[in-house]
């Protein structure tokens, strides 16, 4: 890359010293959400409709601060137009008291949130010039308009070249603001008509960690994951991208003609970035009224377990107000697999998606030379930099340990465990750490001096092989350790080749296709059930995210290391849940493109109605962890197909008083339910159930002995057709009425039941899983039933 970018000195240094703790962090203060529900003005507020909600949040502060003056001080963001409620710098006991006013829904602190290609979009089906395709058909997402809430954007990658793009659509809101600082010696607009918008949102951010040099008031992307997922939802078309010379291919997005805008939330020049929930919350009421159709998210919740824990996490809230104003947020499930019940994101409005394998490996060879028996191990690599035959010797990072390390800290090759004495010149063994990002181990052994790394996985990574960009040529290979003792990892391998002073070489990283079986559920992909509302089943899908390639920012380093001066990279390999879920706002892009009028629920039903569990040696998809069949706790209702999702047949719709009559019978309170409505009164019936909720999966997590009816309307988007139903569910029995249904035009609808009951009295504990379709011969409808008995 040309020097000119990186001739920027004055930026360069500034972010070496990066965060300035200018002044204290507001003593006992903590940064606060204060939500209140809709506000009742319309969708598209005035001026005097702002300062009308603007103040009533000071007044509703000043009640406790007995002064406007400090309450309006205290208040950081004041959510005016979409959203109602404020961020607010506050003490415990104060945002306890305002958690009493009969307005507020409820008062949260602002959780710091981290930050949960080439080949994959081939392997979902789409090829380019195929006619009639999804991208065809869906004119590759043309003038939709997906928002990138995560680390900004590198505005110059090829990827969001506005080359060939038309005028701006005209639904777009946002007008010219493009928050991102010129390269030097650029005069170029960092925006075009491609990356139409870029704003960044950090007053959260510096209430915790001190003001931010005005240099980096900036959407410009330091880290590289937002340009990543960016381009994964909405690049161009690039031919010849790839890193250290792997992955060579064109990349591109889901939807490479949908427009982009990027919310810069996340701040960091390293990797996990920290993204604040009050500046995501300012970042989703912007997008929403900039007019972005889809709102993809990185960051993810956390939130209290309790059923109220719903409105206690911003991507929840965000994610209800982009839906009532019709736009689809999709967001991670997150990194936290294979524990059960790891799934965030959960509420029933946001789409949620796992993350799994794609059929391409990046990887080497790793060789014990042995006389004339030498024994051949595959890995995963991305980076491997070594005399193709020269052989080193093996030296394990415990038997390399520092006096003042302890035994487990040297396994994981943490900083300052290694003696340089002994691992100079050779190659080391570590154990990874990370789930998702472990490049650190790879730093200490070079520190260390050594040429090369072979890091192997822990019992949770399971057969998850990760390719990352390595500081050192490394190799990744499964797991022989298990975490079974706080002080140390046992070796589950007895026979283990790789041990200290052996001899090994390690072939050069090479790009194999084809790999079988694939889509394979990555161990660090978050799981069901969901703990918060147990009756909705999450994640939604699975889509590609392990060993993605997509572009990347200039700025940051290969490994996103401090210490890695590798810089300059268009594109890089990375992994996680982040990067699934924009390959779903891709699709999602698509389909809105292809059926403008539909709504977000019908968006996402067609994507989830028309995945399949099924791998692509057309058995159940695995799971890397267990060593098993995966089930849908990993993938939901499956890996997403594109090509069909187009062409659904019929979805499960959704609109915003299907949510009301959800939260009603989820035990949420009258005036609770009638604030999120524009606070125009809401009358909880009483006749909804839970697990009545439109969606396109079905869960029973409590089902006694008696039967049990739950009840689905299917709307027909396609040809007159009539569809016969088919259910099973192992151990219970299982009857849909009526089973057979017509439809005559688009948009009708109709309504069944399926009634589920028990077949045998003792035998069924535990979570149970079968499936309910409906097809018409050319369409298959299919939603995952999970039950268990109470
Ligand atoms: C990538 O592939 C293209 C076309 O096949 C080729 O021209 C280019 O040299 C390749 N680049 C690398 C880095 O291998
Ligand atoms: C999309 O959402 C995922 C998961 O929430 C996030 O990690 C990723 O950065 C986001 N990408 C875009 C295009 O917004
Ligand atoms: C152990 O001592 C070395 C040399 O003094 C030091 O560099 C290293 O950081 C120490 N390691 C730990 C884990 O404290």
């Amino acid at each position: 890359m040309g020097s000119s970018i990186f001739g920027h000195k004055l930026i360069l240094s500034s972010f070496f010293l990066f965060i300035f703790l200018l002044g204290a962090v507001h003593g006992r203060r903590k940064c606060y959400i204060v939500y209140l529900g809709a506000h009742s003005h319309g969708p598209s507020p005035t001026s005097l409709d702002l300062q009308i909600a603007t103040h009533s949040h000071h007044n509703l502060l000043a009640s406790i601060f007995a002064s406007e003056e400090k309450a309006k001080e205290a208040i950081i963001y004041s959510y005016n137009r979409h959203i109602n409620g404020f961020a607010a710098l506050l003490e415990e006991e104060e945002a306890a008291d305002i958690a009493q006013n009969p307005n507020v829904v409820s008062v949260f602190l602002s959780k710091e949130h981290k930050l949960h290609t080439t080949r994959s979009w081939e392997f979902l089906g789409l090829r380019r010039n195929r006619k009639n395709s999804a991208w065809q058909k869906g004119r590759f997402g043309e003038n939709t308009i997906i928002a990138n809430i995560d680390t900004g954007v590198w505005p110059e990658s090829q990827s969001f070249s506005g080359k060939g793009f038309g005028d701006v659509p005209s639904k777009w809101r946002g007008g010219n603001v493009c928050q991102i600082n010129k390269l030097r010696g650029s005069r170029r607009n960092p925006c075009n008509r491609k990356l139409i918008g870029a704003r960044f949102f950090n007053k959260a951010f510096e209430a915790y960690h001190g003001q931010l040099d005005p240099l980096l008031h900036t959407a410009r992307d330091f880290v590289g994951h937002g340009t990543h997922t960016l381009s994964t939802a909405a690049g161009n078309f690039v031919e010849g991208a790839s890193v250290f010379a792997v992955g060579n291919g064109t990349a591109k997005g889901g939807s490479p003609r949908a427009r982009v805008a990027a919310y810069k939330v996340c701040w960091s020049l390293t990797d996990p970035a920290s993204c604040y929930g009050a500046d995501v919350l300012a970042a989703i009421d912007q997008a929403i009224d900039d007019g972005v159709d889809i709102i993809n998210l990185s960051a993810g919740g956390s939130y209290v377990v309790t059923p109220e824990g719903i409105f206690t996490d911003e991507v929840s809230i965000g994610a209800f107000h982009a839906i009532a104003r019709n736009i689809l947020l999709v967001a991670s499930a997150g990194n936290d697999g294979p524990t059960p019940g790891s799934v965030v994101n959960v509420a029933p409005w946001v789409f949620t998606i796992a993350a799994s394998t794609i059929d391409r490996d990046f990887s080497s060879t790793l060789t014990i030379v042995n006389g004339n028996n030498n024994q051949q191990i595959t890995g995963a690599s991305l980076f491997v930099n070594l005399p193709p035959n020269q052989a080193f010797s093996l030296i394990l990072s415990i038997d390399a340990k520092l006096a003042n390390a302890t035994f487990k800290d040297a396994q994981l090759c943490r900083p300052g465990t290694l003696d340089p004495t002994k691992v100079n010149g050779k190659i080391v063994s570590c154990t990874r750490e990370g789930k998702i990002k472990s490049v650190a181990e790879g730093q200490e052994a070079l520190s260390a001096g050594a040429r090369g790394m072979v890091l192997g996985n822990q019992n949770q990574n399971g057969r998850t092989l990760l390719a990352e960009p390595h500081v050192l040529s490394t190799v990744t290979r499964l797991a022989i350790y298990a975490n079974t003792t706080p002080s140390a990892f046992h070796r589950t391998a007895t026979d283990d080749p790789i041990s200290s002073g052996a001899t090994i070489k390690i072939s050069g990283a090479r790009t194999l296709l084809g790999r079988r079986p694939a889509p394979v559920m990555a161990s660090f992909s978050s799981r069901g059930p969901n703990l918060i509302q147990p009756s909705i089943l999450k994640p939604d899908v699975t889509a590609p995210g392990v060993n993605i390639l997509a572009a990347y920012s200039l700025f940051a380093s290969a490994s996103n290391l401090l210490t890695d001066t590798r810089r300059g990279f268009p594109f890089n390999v990375l992994q996680g849940t982040s990067m699934s879920s924009p390959h779903v706002a891709g699709i999602a892009g698509l389909l809105k493109t292809l059926h403008p009028n539909w709504s977000p629920a019908a968006i996402k039903s067609a994507i989830m109605t028309t995945a399949t569990t099924r791998d692509n040696t057309n058995r159940r998809i695995q799971d890397a962890f267990a060593k098993k069949m995966a089930t849908p706790f990993a993938y939901g209702s499956g890996h997403v197909q594109p090509e069909l999702a187009i062409d659904p047949g019929l979805v499960y719709d959704l609109d915003l008083i299907d949510y009301l009559n959800f939260l009603c019978a989820s035990g949420y309170n009258q005036q609770l339910v009638s604030s999120l409505n524009f606070n125009r009164r809401f009358t909880c019936s009483g006749s909804h159930k839970v697990t009545d909720l439109n969606y396109p999966s079905i869960t029973l997590p409590n089902l006694g002995l008696k039967a049990v009816t739950i009840t689905r309307t299917v709307t027909n988007v396609g040809s007159p057709s009539t569809y016969t139903a088919s259910a099973q569910l192992p151990g219970y029995n299982i009857v849909v009425v009526p089973n057979s249904l017509s439809f005559k035009k688009i948009g009708e609808k109709k309504t069944f039941q399926v009634i589920v009951q028990a077949r045998n009295v003792t035998k069924q504990r535990g979570y149970r899983f079968g499936e309910l379709q409906w097809t018409d011969g050319k369409h298959i409808v299919r939603s995952p039933i999970t039950v268990r008995r109470k």
